[in-house]
């Protein structure tokens, strides 16, 4: 299979299966812009329910803010954004198309119709509206670019409700907005994205010690959602390369099916963001030691995950065929803590109406592990079997005249497949159970 096979064999089962469609379809699209469907939106607040407990539940030292998306416009000349957040723009004279120009092989003629490109200019990503009903400048409002904002702006509310002490972080999950020159790779390159962020502020002394903290803590999130981490690459960013605000920066690139890209950052941001917001609101955004009687500006450092990106790398490395002779067998090898539905659950035969009130009652005594058991009585059973693979469910049980007791020694005893090998076993409820509460731990 080929790597732009497997991009187009994973665009469609998104479709087909329910996980991702393009955005407003029905009106032909918008570029940059996809749903989640019925599945997608499980596998993705999975992932983030993942990312929570980690990044903030699990720990004393995090705290959680979900912070307006439109903010007021000193936040972003402030960080820098509104002059600085921008990529180099080459348009066609002739056909009026626009591209990243450090994306072209010849920065004289267009990729497309050949016609000459115009000078490079600086374009601006961050989307323009205008809150309220006058449309002039004084009105302007962006569409934030990265959650950071909201969080670096309620750092002194923190502390004045809470009162952390230093080392603490702020945890967000939540959209952002970037009008990207050329979005592409499915959900790579998105204009409405969301990101799963920290800021964890610091004393400046500490900051190597912090981001060797976060630089492990991210690679075990990437285990525990099931990337593999032999797919996992560490960049370190050159000065030229990173961000205005970035001392340091890691990428975590993956291998993705068309290269090795950025799946997420980890940036050391110094004093940069508390001291610009400091200079420019007049509110003072430090911190005073009550031990030593120090007052400083912290320091940062920020693991900032890209959810999409997520989604698309446990998509790309979860893929599976198997040739079946005749046919071949796709399916979703997701981890069960991330897999959308746990189990499916049926009765062999549709139309025996005591197969089908067992099967309803081993599906109750699964849910009481996990809701996510599902329920299909539909087709034959090798079909029921490919319908789950397809969405990555680990486990499928079926209920047959033995569960009910025809060969005494089976009875209440169900058939348990498992998805990656398509092995069965014969087995009690009890064990069933047992064996998706310690995969889904
Ligand atoms: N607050 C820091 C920040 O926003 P970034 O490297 O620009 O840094 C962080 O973005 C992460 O957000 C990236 O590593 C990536 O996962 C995701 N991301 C950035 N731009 C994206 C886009 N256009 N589409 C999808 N995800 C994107």
């Amino acid at each position: 299979m080929t790597d732009s096979n497997l991009m187009e064999k994973i665009v469609s089962l998104c479709k087909r299966r329910g996980f991702i469609f393009p955005g407003s379809e029905i009106y032909g699209g918008l570029a940059g812009t996809f749903d989640y469907g019925p599945y997608g939106v499980v596998l993705k607040e999975n992932v983030e329910r993942l990312w929570l407990q980690m990044f903030r539940d699990s720990r004393d030292d995090m705290y959680g803010v979900d912070a307006a998306i439109l903010m007021n416009p000193k936040v972003w000349e402030a960080s820098g954004h509104v002059a600085g957040f921008s990529d180099p723009l080459a348009e066609c004279k002739k056909c009026k198309k626009r591209f990243r120009a450090d994306h072209l092989d010849d920065a004289k003629k267009c990729p497309e119709c050949k016609g000459a490109l115009g000078d490079v200019r600086q374009f601006n990503m961050m989307f323009k509206t205008h809150a309220g009903a006058m449309e002039d400048d004084s009105a302007t409002v962006y569409l934030r670019p990265e959650t950071a904002g909201g969080i670096f702006t309620n750092f002194k509310n923190v502390i004045d409700s809470l009162h952390p002490k230093l080392p603490f972080g702020i945890a967000q999950i939540g959209k952002a907005f970037r009008n990207e020159i050329a979005p592409r790779d499915f959900i790579f390159r998105l204009r409405e994205l969301e990101q799963m962020e920290v800021e964890y502020f610091i004393h400046p002394s500490e900051w190597e010690h912090a981001f060797e903290e976060w630089r492990k803590v991210m690679h075990f999130f990437a285990e525990a959602i099931g990337l593999p981490q032999n797919m996992i690459h560490e960049l370190e960013v050159e000065d030229k390369d990173r961000a205005h605000y970035s001392k340091r920066t890691i990428d975590f690139e993956f291998e993705y099916p068309f290269g090795r890209k950025e799946l997420w950052g980890l940036a050391y941001r110094g004093d940069f963001d508390l001291s610009a917001h400091e200079t420019n609101s007049k509110v003072e955004l430090k911190y005073l030691d009550e031990a030593t009687g120090e007052k400083f500006t912290p320091h940062v450092i920020e693991p900032s995950l890209g959810v999409d990106r997520t989604i698309l790398a446990i998509l790309t490395s979860a893929y599976r065929e198997d040739d079946m002779g005749a046919d071949v067998r796709t399916y979703l090898a997701l981890a069960p803590k991330i897999a959308p539905v746990k189990a499916m659950v049926s009765p062999l035969l549709k139309n025996k109406p005591e197969l089908a009130l067992k099967a309803r009652e081993v599906r109750a005594e699964l849910q009481k592990i996990h809701p996510a058991i599902a329920w299909d009585d539909n087709g034959n059973i090798g079909k029921r079997y490919r319908r789950q693979d397809e969405i990555g469910t680990p486990f499928c049980i079926t209920i047959d005249f033995d569960t009910l007791g025809e060969k005494p020694e089976l009875k209440d005893t169900v058939t348990l497949r498992h998805r990656d090998t398509g092995e069965q076993e014969r087995l009690t409820v009890a064990k069933v159970a047992e064996r998706i509460r310690t995969a889904i731990q």
